[in-house]
């Protein structure tokens, strides 16, 4: 990665990056070349119809996924060196999923402190951080529950949590709150936002809403159809933090409809 041109308020560089699956049945062009900078600290929203490439581009970020060609860069570092990914530069990222994916015979405490299990910290230091977590994501009391006595919210609380263990600057999240019913989604919308406000990281979500990608981004990254390109980047100038109510006004309106049209063609 040539760290001399990216700056050093950029957290996630993409430079000339593409994406194709090699299946049985072909080759599959989910990501045609995209050049893309993400600011440290800034709120993204990767908006886009079904299969135009969104997952595909949040795993690129999080080095799940090897580029097919071009570069992708965290803080400054290269995050592949040829077919080999730089797990110094991948512990800057944090990824969340659409289901909360804990482990369900573990309680939230140890699901959440998981991370820093593997990364050997010590027990005192692990329960400390998950109970300093719970508190940040609001689910405080519920540390000796197991997932299934948590709603899907609570469990999507926890999730973030996780993520969040061992610090990293970088947030991913695949429609993390897809799952849930429009008025969590709402509850928990306002949570993230609160959130990244106290931690000031940086976070990239994708979403299939149009009204949660207005509410929650700086910037909406709106893709084209597979392969996947992007199509129009939009500032959100509204100040924070934002209250729902925010979603009434004309300038919110407007900005929904102006990407709803965007989409439809
Ligand atoms: N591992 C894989 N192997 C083969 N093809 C894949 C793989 N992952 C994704 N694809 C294909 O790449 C394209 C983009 O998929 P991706 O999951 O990134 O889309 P998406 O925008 O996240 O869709 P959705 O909104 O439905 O979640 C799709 O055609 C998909 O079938
Ligand atoms: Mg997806």
């Amino acid at each position: 990665m040539c760290s001399d041109v990216v700056q050093t308020s950029t957290a996630i560089s993409l430079s000339a990056v593409e994406k194709a699956f090699v299946t049985p049945q072909g080759v599959v062009h989910a990501l045609a070349r995209t050049d893309f900078n993400v600011v440290k600290g800034e709120f993204v929203v990767l908006l886009g119809p079904s299969g135009c490439g969104k997952t595909t581009l949040l795993r690129l970020m999080a080095g799940l996924e090897r580029p097919s060609q071009g570069q992708v860069g965290i803080n400054g570092r290269g995050l592949w060196i040829g077919a080999k990914r730089v797990d110094e530069t991948a512990a800057d990222l944090g990824m969340v999923f659409q289901d909360a994916n804990l482990f369900p015979w573990f309680t939230i405490e140890e699901n959440v402190s998981l991370p820093l299990k593997l990364r050997g910290f010590p027990k005192s230091e692990r329960l400390r951080r998950a109970q300093q977590l719970c508190q940040l994501v609001g689910i405080s009391g519920f540390e000796q529950r197991l997932p299934r006595e948590l709603s899907g919210g609570m469990r999507q609380r926890a999730s973030i949590a996780r993520a969040l263990s061992y610090e990293p600057s970088i947030l991913l999240m695949d429609e993390p709150f897809g799952a849930l019913d429009a008025m969590t989604r709402d509850a928990m919308n306002l949570e993230l936002q609160r959130i990244w406000l106290a931690t000031q990281k940086t976070v990239v979500l994708v979403t299939h809403s149009i009204q949660e990608a207005v509410f929650l981004a700086d910037r909406v990254v709106l893709l084209t159809r597979r392969p996947g390109r992007i199509d129009e980047v939009i500032d959100v100038p509204f100040e924070r933090p934002r209250a729902l109510s925010v979603q009434d006004e004309p300038r919110f309106l407007n900005l929904v409809s102006h990407l709803r049209s965007r989409l439809d063609h």
